[in-house]
This record gives structure tokens, C-alpha cells and sequence, in this order.
């Protein structure tokens, strides 16, 4: 349960290597989250980031691991780790894959990759979580989405399209626990500096994944259900959106 002062006492993360996941978490772990478990595709690269979690003050740090890519075992993932610690505050789904659009194009396994790990990997998660979170009767999931998903465009429409799937299931998601004491975060990310854009040409407006976790923090806080990051790409995405096609498609981006 959070603390008196709404502090998130535990949280349960997927994709618990991203960068973004570890800012947040490292922030959380400062207001007082004392029990982490740290879902990661590659847990070996977890053990320093868990020790130091350990070494801000959180009593409880687990490492386990997880494969967005195989959706047969995260019923059992989820409810191993709420067997194990009890009420979760805060579920963070943070994994992601940004895909080659060219080979995507052209290769079918690429394609289905994108789609597996982005859009069903976040539904065959979120559904065993929201039923536990159901149950408990508090708690929120925080999903790590992209402005990408709000417009596809012709150089990335592999990545958006996942992500505008996995965002519109979030959304429903979402809707269908009002009452239930249970809230969805959709975070929708603009161009963070990441391991995932690492090499590639800043956006516009692009910003650091400190800068993303401090969003999310505040959002935690005012139990936001959509956060933008930064808050701006509200208003360029609102633009983009209502662009007509022909005039959309002709655009750098
Ligand atoms: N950075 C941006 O500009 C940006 C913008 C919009 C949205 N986002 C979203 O934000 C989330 C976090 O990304 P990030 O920027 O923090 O990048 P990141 O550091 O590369 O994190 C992505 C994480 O996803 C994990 N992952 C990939 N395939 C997986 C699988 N099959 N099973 C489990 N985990 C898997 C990766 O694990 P391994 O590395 O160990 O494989 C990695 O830890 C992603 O969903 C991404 O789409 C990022």
C-alpha cells in the first residue's frame, strides 16, 4: 500500500534494463519504495542497478527473468511475484523494441517482432496484472508508450503501430477499472535519450530519460492517466494529428 503522504511502497518492473525504467525506479527508491522487482530480458545486467537500489535504502530488491516474446509464461511471472511479495503499489511495463523499419519492410519475422514484444507482449502482461491489481483493490500500471503511436509515419510505422496498439489497449484497459481502485498510466515519450535511440538524430524537443522519470514521478503523484514527456508534445502531436494526409506524408519526419 502507499504510505500515508502517497509514496509508492513497492513496485513490479518489465523491462527493467531501460533506461527510463531505471531513472524512474532509482527516484521511487528515494521517496520511499522499499520492495523492487526488477523484471529484466537480461538479469545478469541487473545485478549492479539492483545492489545499487539496495544501497539507496530499498529493503527488498529481486531480480527475475522475463521475456516480452513469450507470452506463455507471464501469467505464472506475475503471479509468482505477487505470491511472493504480497501487494504491489506500482507495475511499470518498460520494455520495448524500436525495430529496423527497412528490414521490417521486407522481412516478415522482423515485422512480427516489433508486434510481438511492443503490442502483444504489453497485452499478455497487463491482463494477469490488472486482475491481480483488481483483486488487492489499489495500484496502478504505468505503460511506457510513444508519441509514434499517435500517427504513424512512413519512416517508422512498424514501431508506431505497435505502439499505438499497445496505447489503445492501455486506454481501455484503463477504463474498464474505474471503480475498481486501480488505475493505467499511459506514458507517452517524445525522443528520450536512450540506449534505444542511442546513434540516432535528436527530435525535436528531445529530452533525457531523468527528465522522463521526473514526469512519471509527478504523474504517480497526481494520479495522471496520460502524461506527455515533455508536455509540449501534446500540443505538436494534436497538430500532427489532424494534418491531412497528403500534406502529412510530405513532411521530414
Ligand atoms: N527512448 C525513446 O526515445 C522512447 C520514445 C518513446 C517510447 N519509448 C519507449 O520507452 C520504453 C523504454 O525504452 P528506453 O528508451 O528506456 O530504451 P531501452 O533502455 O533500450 O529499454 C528497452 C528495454 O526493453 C527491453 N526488451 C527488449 N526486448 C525485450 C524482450 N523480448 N523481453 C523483455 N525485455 C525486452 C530491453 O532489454 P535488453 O536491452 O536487455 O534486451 C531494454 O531493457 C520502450 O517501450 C520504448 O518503446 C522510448
Amino acid at each position: 500500500m502507499r504510505d500515508a503522504l502517497g509514496n509508492v511502497s513497492s513496485i513490479l518492473v518489465f523491462g527493467a534494463g531501460s533506461d527510463i525504467a531505471q531513472h524512474t525506479v532509482r527516484r521511487l527508491v528515494g521517496t520511499r519504495t522499499r520492495t523492487v522487482v526488477l523484471a529484466a530480458h537480461h538479469p545478469d545486467a541487473c545485478a549492479a542497478f539492483a545492489d545499487e537500489l539496495r544501497g539507496l535504502g530499498a529493503a527488498t530488491v529481486e531480480v527475475v527473468a522475463f521475456d516480452a516474446d513469450a507470452p506463455e509464461t507471464h501469467e505464472a511471472l506475475v503471479a509468482a511475484q505477487f505470491d511472493a511479495h504480497g501487494d504491489f503499489d506500482v507495475a511499470l511495463i518498460a520494455f520495448g523494441v524500436l525495430g529496423d523499419q527497412d528490414e521490417a519492410e521486407r522481412d516478415v519475422d522482423a515485422a512480427l517482432h516489433v508486434a510481438r514484444v511492443n503490442y502483444l507482449g504489453t497485452i499478455s502482461v497487463a491482463v494477469p496484472l490488472a486482475q491481480r491489481l483488481r483483486t488487492q483493490g489499489h495500484g496502478t500500471i504505468v505503460a511506457l508508450s510513444s508519441v509514434a503511436g499517435e500517427r504513424a509515419r512512413r519512416s517508422n510505422f512498424v514501431y508506431g503501430s505497435s505502439k499505438a496498439g499497445m496505447d489503445a489497449f492501455l486506454q481501455g484497459l484503463g477504463d474498464s477499472l474505474v471503480g475498481s481502485g486501480v488505475k493505467v498510466m499511459v506514458v507517452r515519450l517524445g525522443f528520450v535519450h536512450t540506449k534505444m535511440t542511442e546513434g540516432m538524430e535528436a527530435a525535436p524537443l528531445a529530452t533525457t530519460p531523468d527528465a522522463a522519470a521526473d514526469a512519471i514521478v509527478a504523474g504517480l503523484a497526481r494520479g495522471a492517466e496520460t502524461v506527455w514527456v515533455p508536455t509540449a508534445m501534446r500540443f505538436v502531436m494534436s497538430g500532427l494529428r489532424h494534418l491531412p494526409r497528403a500534406v502529412f506524408r510530405r513532411l521530414p519526419i
